[in-house]
């Protein structure tokens, strides 16, 4: 695992946009894994905004969305999908035979898992995943408690998931259940970006890089990734001890 720490959000989200940049320029078939939610919402606007100043060709590789809260449709504001439409979809008119989302409202969400996992693998899988980091360490749905060996799975929601989760809503949401990329995924991908930012992130980030490896924290799973990088600002470093 490699640290990098840059001065601010908006550096950090134009890092992780270049690293989508220079994959698509070298693999234009290239399969890339972004999170929703506050963290990685500057790195698709910049990504979007690059791909079409560069003229980034766009209409080959695959998206594949991290996660999903189960039983949200996807006209809602506050749903994963509605994220990756609004941000990245309908902005670069990425065609509807690129994109695989979890299908929050299917009558058997374990066979929307293994579809997910065969798609994957049937693309030879993931060359670049983005995810951010919960206030209980998680990664997308991988809840404290989550095996390092699972694939796509439905998962219950962790307490602080529930209520930290409302701020994506206009109105008070009832959030039971998720639907998410497993760790193993994560274990498998070509390249893994860990983004955080503010002093709000700064506990996690420093149980993620300096904290035991276990399960009781999904994001220490960082620190066994040779091919993962954690990239913070300036103020979510802040409680590191090499910073001090
Ligand atoms: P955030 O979500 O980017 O909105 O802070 C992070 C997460 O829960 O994975």
């Amino acid at each position: 695992m490699e640290l990098k720490i840059y001065k601010d959000h908006h550096h950090l989200s134009d890092a992780a946009a270049n690293a989508i940049i220079e994959l698509l320029k070298n693999k234009p078939d290239a399969v890339v894994c972004l999170a929703s939610g506050e963290t990685p919402r500057l790195t698709c606007r910049l990504f979007v905004e690059k791909a079409l100043q560069q003229k980034t060709d766009t209409r080959l590789f695959t998206f594949i969305g991290l996660d999903e809260w189960v039983g949200i449709p996807p006209s809602n504001d506050g749903s994963c999908h509605y994220f990756f439409q609004q941000e990245l979809i309908q902005p670069l008119g990425i065609s509807s035979g690129q994109v695989y989302l979890f299908d929050a409202l299917s009558k058997d969400p374990e066979e929307e898992c293994r579809k997910m996992d065969k798609t994957i693998l049937d693309k030879g899988g993931i060359d670049l995943v983005i995810v951010g980091i919960g206030m209980n360490g998680h990664i997308g749905f991988n809840e404290p408690g989550v095996s390092f060996e699972n694939y796509s799975h439905v998962i219950n929601l962790d307490e602080t998931t529930i209520t930290v989760g409302q701020k994506y809503f206009k109105t008070a949401t009832t959030l039971q259940k998720g639907i998410t990329l497993g760790l193993k995924h994560l274990q498998q991908s070509k390249k893994v970006l860990l983004l955080a930012n503010g002093a709000k992130k700064a506990g996690v980030i420093q149980k993620t890089v300096e904290g035991r490896v276990g399960n009781d924290f999904p994001a220490s799973i960082m620190q066994t990734l040779d091919q993962g990088f954690v990239m913070v600002d300036e103020e979510a470093a802040s409680l590191l001890g090499q910073r001090k």
